[in-house]
């Protein structure tokens, strides 16, 4: 079985990561859609990294839920498989199935990840699950050293622009080689199962792929809420994902493959 996976906040939603553009997402009364822009970091670096410290504090003290959990199963069992995540926190990267996780070649994070902190301008960038950001073993230096602010702002040691936290943007492009991975999959042919799960779809991108991918196969949608993929689904499950994703996947691995 060939399936592709394309998830969004909604999955993270019932580990406790508020999503962007639903009730709970709006941090200090400051829109996410807002904050998540190349000018709102130009203008206010401190802001932006307070915001990403506390979604990265949130993250590292949440767990997967039963929907990570489920689409590791998945991944396990189906033949080809291949998820791409809008959610730049690691919850599908942790999740577990009979003691397995995903494989980094499985996942494809089309927005970036959250515990990447790298360079605005060259591609000088490090990992780290602590607040933002987190020098490694000193090697950055802080803009203000007698600063009390407790966000340490860095530069990049080699061309001395601010770091930033390591995902897409608003109006940035998505990084190309993860596109490519998507692309190489499709191209590779078309999936038995596609499943979209907690996402409003509001990218092009996201549609075109789960279109292309599910040409003369199933388009499962999982969200309580319509979208505009909604209309090309062969099956919609308005539930939240955390419930309706460990049955769907149950069926299908029964149905299809006999497990
Ligand atoms: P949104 O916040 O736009 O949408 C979350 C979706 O999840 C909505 O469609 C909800 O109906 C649905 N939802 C909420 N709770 C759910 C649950 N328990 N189970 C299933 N679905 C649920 O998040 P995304 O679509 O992921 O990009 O947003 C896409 C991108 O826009 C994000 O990656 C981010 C954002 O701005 C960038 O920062 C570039």
């Amino acid at each position: 079985m060939r399936v592709l996976v394309l998830t969004g906040a909604g999955v993270s939603a019932e580990s406790g990561i508020p999503t962007f553009r639903g009730k709970g997402g709006y941090w200090r009364n400051l829109d996410p859609t807002k904050l998540a822009t190349p000018e709102t970091f130009e203008r206010d670096p401190q802001l932006v990294w307070e915001w990403y410290r506390e979604r990265r504090e949130r993250i590292c003290a949440a767990q997967p839920n039963a929907a990570h959990h489920a689409i590791a199963k998945l991944a396990q069992d189906a033949g080809e498989f291949l998820l791409v995540t809008q959610n730049v926190d690691d919850l599908h990267a942790r999740a577990e199935w009979e003691g397995k996780r995903l494989s980094a070649d499985q996942i494809v994070q089309i927005h970036g990840d959250i515990f990447v902190t790298r360079c605005s301008r060259c591609d000088f960038s490090y990992e780290g699950r602590g607040g933002s950001p987190e020098p490694p073993g000193g090697r950055l230096r802080p803009i203000a050293p007698n600063s009390d602010d407790h966000v340490n702002f860095l530069r990049c040691p080699k061309c001395d622009v601010l770091m930033r936290p390591g995902v897409v943007w608003f109006g940035e492009q998505l990084p190309w080689k993860e596109v490519q991975r998507v692309e190489d999959y499709l191209d590779r042919g078309p999936c038995d199962v596609v499943i979209v799960a907690g996402t409003t779809a509001t990218f092009g991108y996201i549609i075109d792929w789960a279109l292309r991918a599910s040409s003369g196969g199933e388009l499962i949608e999982v969200n309580p809420e319509e979208t505009p993929l909604s209309r090309f689904a062969t099956r919609l499950v308005r539930e939240p994902a955390a419930i309706a994703l460990p049955r769907i996947i149950g069926e299908l691995l029964a149905e299809r493959l006999g497990l």
